[in-house]
């Protein structure tokens, strides 16, 4: 079994076990390099970096994962490429494989994503698009397991929007066994096809999914609370439709304490005082700041794996 030369542009394109794959070397090249261990197995390798949106996190991480690992990245502006629109998605993967040997992209619509792994002959990874955030469930999850242990029989419960980065983490969970619980008013609950996927994998694994309409009532037995913006990249005329339909589904240190223990996560960036209290993200139960340096880790360890040698 191999993930060279594979796309990652949804959490279930890989296996449980090759997801359960990547984890474990990302704890791996994690404890490498805090060891002062140098790998650099992409020696001469090159990552582009298509962005149609801004990053702070998500570029930064995974240009360092390539220097860490001996190769390069080079990022291009939503400006000066025009996917889509200067020019078409097919024409830019056609053009791209013959320059990167494995390509991260961050989108809008999930089907520029899927358009350009099905027109790339290089790996496409999703770096973010409307439909997932792959990426980022990766590092929740080695965040996860780092702090409160073993995923299977965690409690991840979500307060706030099923979107992007609701759909990934739902879908990570169900895959190595960590039970999935969230809180969303009527209209952003859970999209049916992601209820169904959770699903199917679930029969394997034994997770469960819980959704409520009030974070009090799916809160009992929480290991780790998460939480992400109310209006997400793209979404910017709805936000104020957004802020009323949101309102009391924040993470508080209140609602933290109704958990077993619980962890605090949230993928960043934050907007305090909406989705999240600043205090919470600053005391003893936050895991965030580890979440956000875990991005390195994870990507690197997907990186190592995907990219032709
Ligand atoms: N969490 C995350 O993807 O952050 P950026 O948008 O800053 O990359
Ligand atoms: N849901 C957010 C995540 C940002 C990392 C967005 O898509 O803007």
């Amino acid at each position: 079994m191999s993930l060279r030369g594979r796309n990652f542009v949804n959490v279930n394109d890989f296996s449980n076990k090759e997801f359960a794959e990547v984890l474990a070397l990302a704890a791996d090249l994690k404890r490498r390099t805090q060891a002062g261990i140098t790998d650099q197995p992409l020696a001469g390798k090159v990552l582009g970096l298509i962005f149609q949106k801004p990053s702070l996190r998500t570029r930064a991480s995974f240009e360092v994962a390539m220097h860490q690992l001996g190769g390069k990245a080079i990022y291009m502006s939503p400006a000066e490429v025009g996917m889509g629109t200067r020019e078409a998605v097919d024409d830019v993967a056609l053009v791209l494989s013959r320059y990167f040997d494995v390509i991260a992209s961050r989108v809008f619509g999930h089907d520029v994503i899927e358009g350009l792994a099905e027109n790339a002959s290089v790996p496409v990874i999703n770096a973010l698009s409307e439909g997932e955030h792959p990426c980022q469930a990766l590092a929740d999850l080695l965040t996860l397991q780092e702090w409160r242990g073993d995923l299977k029989g965690q409690k991840v419960t979500y307060v706030g929007d099923g979107n992007n980065v609701a759909i990934s983490l739902a879908l990570a969970c169900a895959k190595v066994g960590s039970h999935f619980a969230i809180a969303a008013p009527a209209g952003y609950q859970l999209p049916e096809s992601c209820v169904k996927s959770f699903a199917a994998i679930a029969a394997e694994t034994g997770s469960r999914l819980e959704q409520g309409d009030h974070p009090d009532k799916v809160a009992a037995g929480t290991t780790a609370f998460y939480t992400d913006v109310w209006t997400s990249m793209g979404q910017e005329e709805e936000q104020a439709k957004r802020l009323a339909a949101f309102k009391g589904f924040t993470i508080t240190e209140e609602l933290r304490a109704k958990g077993d223990d619980a962890i605090v996560l949230h993928c960043l960036p934050a907007h305090y005082g909406e989705e999240i209290e600043r205090d919470v993200t600053r005391g003893r139960f936050s895991a965030i700041w580890d979440q956000a340096g875990n991005r390195l880790h994870a990507q690197k360890a997907l990186l190592a794996l995907v990219t032709p040698t």
